[in-house]
């Protein structure tokens, strides 16, 4: 049994001209770039701009937004290229079954688990606070957030989370809503999309009025910079290498790369794509170059708004809507309306991010690889729906108890990995199978693989330790699970 053996390209083709047997084909170019930025502005932008800038980058954090942009702009060419050759769900996990074997795809199949579900988990926890800020701060401390995170409250009290229970909530609506189906979640997702830019243009507009330009100086954080006193009454050190700097600026980046993922999870709705070798590179490169203007704009206006170490010490949770009430105070209307916004614009995150999981899930049981629970469609609805609730219980485990940093962070490095791997299967299948017809071709290969691998590559080396070793476990669990069911099982032994 070759650990490397191949899924045939015209099998895969076959399959997906048999359409009328699985997924519905519903979505057309401008449902693509729609389900694009709504599963690519959310979380990474309303909360992990602050946690990059608070923590790592300072002002600077427009430059790690351009350097995550890079990155994924370049692996975005190469996956705009596999999606308009190979238009079947199941994005870089089918790419990597036909260009680089089993083991590999495999291991794609398994890092986009860290994306899809991990992502889903992070930004339903961003939810939960920005929901209690709409709140007023109603819900308890221990009822939102994880049991690993702890504050002091104004009156010096420590509390410690149990569980993050809105978090769970806003998890299990959007799984039933997936569950009855892609063609309305379709519809409710474009309203969303234009809400939630419109609220992201609104914020530019009139925070541009309050920017103090001594807050974007200096622009990188200088190595002396004074500790930050963290919400739990610790202090945080601004002297390490990836805490100041450009290296600040480069973990920035590896953390704001959350803001991007999901371009890519348009590749994972191919199956459901009316012409898909138009509309896939239409929808991936699209999403990606509106998003990344609206980024750079976004968060020079909100480091100029507030100081960066406030993000650390204090506005670090809903921070856009702390920022409005500390340093725009005339424009409260502005606070609710933005939150109100963002938490339908974080919803559309998730649903995307859980719809992209269980169409890999999806894909990757239909090989065999994954037990054919994950395959079943529901007899009406046409959709994975037992995957569906399985992932609600698997998502629901992070969101209810893990922080949203960790998650946040996996989620990077999850998809940074499955990025490199993109990057460098577009190379591979040039060299493999020069004879396919490809409707898109990625410009200038292998440069623009090879600076795909290095971009991504240098965004996961800046992550901390805990997150890297934490990703190799996962892997690691992984390759158990693939050696000990999945090779035996695979449809490609039969
Ligand atoms: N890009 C998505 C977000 O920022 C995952 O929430």
């Amino acid at each position: 049994m070759s650990l490397f053996r191949k899924k045939s390209l015209t099998a895969l083709l076959a399959q997906a001209a048999d359409s009328e047997k699985g997924l519905k084909r519903t979505l057309g170019a401008w449902n693509l770039v729609a389900l694009g930025i709504g599963a690519i502005i959310g979380a990474g932008l309303f909360v992990r701009t602050a946690a990059a800038a608070g923590g790592h980058a300072g002002p600077a954090v427009t430059i790690s937004f351009i350097i995550a942009a890079v990155g994924c702009a370049f692996a975005g060419l190469c996956y705009a290229e596999f999606a308009s050759m190979i238009p079947i769900a199941g994005s870089a996990y089918t790419y990597a079954y036909t260009t680089m074997g089993e083991i590999v795809a495999w291991i794609i199949g398994w890092a986009l688990v860290l994306e899809y579900a991990l992502g889903a988990a992070t930004v339903s926890i961003a939810w939960s606070e920005y929901l209690n800020n709409l709140l007023g701060g109603a819900i308890p401390y221990e009822w939102c957030h994880s049991p690993l995170e702890s504050a002091i409250d104004a009156s010096g009290v420590m509390h410690t989370g149990i569980i993050n229970a809105p978090a769970l909530l806003i998890l299990l609506l959007l799984s039933l809503l997936l569950i009855k189906g892609t063609e309305e979640s379709a519809i409710v997702n474009a309203i969303i999309v234009f809400v939630k830019v419109a609220i992201v243009l609104v914020f530019i507009a009139i925070g541009w009025q309050y920017m103090k330009p001594e807050n974007h100086v200096p622009y990188f954080i200088p190595a002396d910079q004074p500790d930050a006193i963290l919400p739990d009454g610790s202090h945080y050190s601004y002297a390490s290498t990836f805490n100041h700097g450009f290296m600040g600026v480069l973990r920035g980046a590896a953390i704001v790369f959350f803001a991007f993922i999901g371009f890519d999870a348009v590749s994972t709705a191919a199956q459901e794509a009316k012409n898909p070798k138009r509309d896939m590179p239409i929808g991936i490169l699209g999403s990606l170059v509106v998003c990344t203007i609206l980024y750079v704009l976004f968060s020079w206006v909100l480091t100029g708004v507030a100081p960066f170490t406030d993000f650390q010490n204090k506005g670090g949770e809903a921070s856009v809507a702390y920022a409005i009430k500390t340093y725009m105070a005339d424009h409260a209307w502005l606070e609710t309306l933005v939150t109100v916004a963002i938490l339908a614009g974080f919803s559309s995150v998730i649903l995307v991010m859980l719809l992209g999981q269980s169409r890999v899930f999806y894909s990757m049981s239909n090989d065999g690889l994954l037990p054919k629970v994950f395959a079943d469609l529901h007899p009406k609805f046409r959709t994975p729906y037992k995957s569906n609730l399985i992932l609600f219980l698997f998502v629901g485990a992070f969101a209810g108890f893990v922080p949203g940093r960790l998650a946040g962070d996996l989620t990077s490095i999850g998809t940074l990995f499955a990025f490199v791997l993109v990057s460098v299967g577009v190379w591979i299948m040039r060299k493999s199978n020069p004879e396919i017809v490809r409707p898109f071709k990625t410009p200038a290969v292998p440069f623009v693989s090879t600076m795909g691998v290095l971009v991504c590559g240098a965004m996961i080396i800046s992550l901390d330790h805990v997150t890297q070793l934490t990703a190799l476990a996962w892997m690691v669990i992984g390759l158990i699970i693939y050696f000990g069911y999945s090779q035996k099982r695979s449809k490609l032994n039969q």
